[in-house]
């Protein structure tokens, strides 16, 4: 059984950075069990910690902030985040886990506004609409990244033939970013149960 995001920092609370730890402790105490895993938080810095001076991050479905947390504690001090979250109690925690990081904004609300934030230089997706799973309408690259910006969207099975499938069927949404026109887009297996689909919007259209 695969287990939930929150329950795997079980034994690796301490070694993850104190922010991460402070948004974890606060999913915990509101018995939320959906926060990021560790294996894809350490991508996330890996991404966020690449990104240039006065460089923009976005983030739908903040949850209590550890994604978020992985990502401020891994980049410049200089780049801005903004983080959005439809629950009001996890907005809370989040709040608080940056309440001295005039850079992170979170915004309590709709994933479905997040375009208006953008353009960003890193767009990640993981919560509400934009991701193109189930029924929902993938963002536009073309209209919420930079050209060079990166976009992930995490939570699916590794892949193991082409085309992807989930569940005996294709799987319409990992296939929709891997062939985006406007992304160069690969899957990185995380862990042996876990693989983030990572974008980078092409500096020019067309192959
Ligand atoms: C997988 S959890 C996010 C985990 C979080 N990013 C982290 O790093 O721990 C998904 C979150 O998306 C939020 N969410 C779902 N639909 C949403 C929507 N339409 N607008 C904003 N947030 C939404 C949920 O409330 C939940 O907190």
């Amino acid at each position: 059984m695969s287990l939930r995001g929150t329950q795997h920092y079980g034994n690796c609370l301490d070694s993850v950075p104190l922010r991460v730890r402070s948004a974890v402790e606060g999913a915990r105490r509101l018995d939320f069990p959906f926060c990021v895993r560790p294996e894809i938080g350490r991508l996330l810095a890996v991404l966020a910690g690449g990104l240039p001076a006065g460089a923009r991050a976005g983030e739908t479905g903040t949850g209590t902030g550890a994604g978020l947390a992985w990502m401020v504690d891994a980049a410049r001090d200089d780049v801005t985040f903004v983080s959005i979250e439809q629950d009001g109690d996890r907005v809370a925690v989040a709040r608080t886990v940056f309440a001295d990081r005039a850079n992170v904004e979170i915004l309590h609300g709709d994933s479905a506004t997040i375009v208006e934030q953008g353009p960003f230089d890193l767009l990640v997706l993981d919560g509400g609409p934009g991701s193109g799973k189930g029924d929902d309408v993938p963002v536009d690259p073309t209209s919420c990244l930079v050209p060079g910006g990166l976009i992930t969207v995490d939570d699916f099975t590794p892949m193991s033939q082409w085309p992807p499938t989930h569940g005996g069927e294709i799987d319409t949404a990992r296939l929709h970013w891997l062939t985006h026109p406007a992304l160069d887009a690969t899957e990185i297996r995380v862990a042996p149960d876990l693989a983030v689909v990572v974008g980078r919007r092409r500096h020019r259209t067309g192959r």
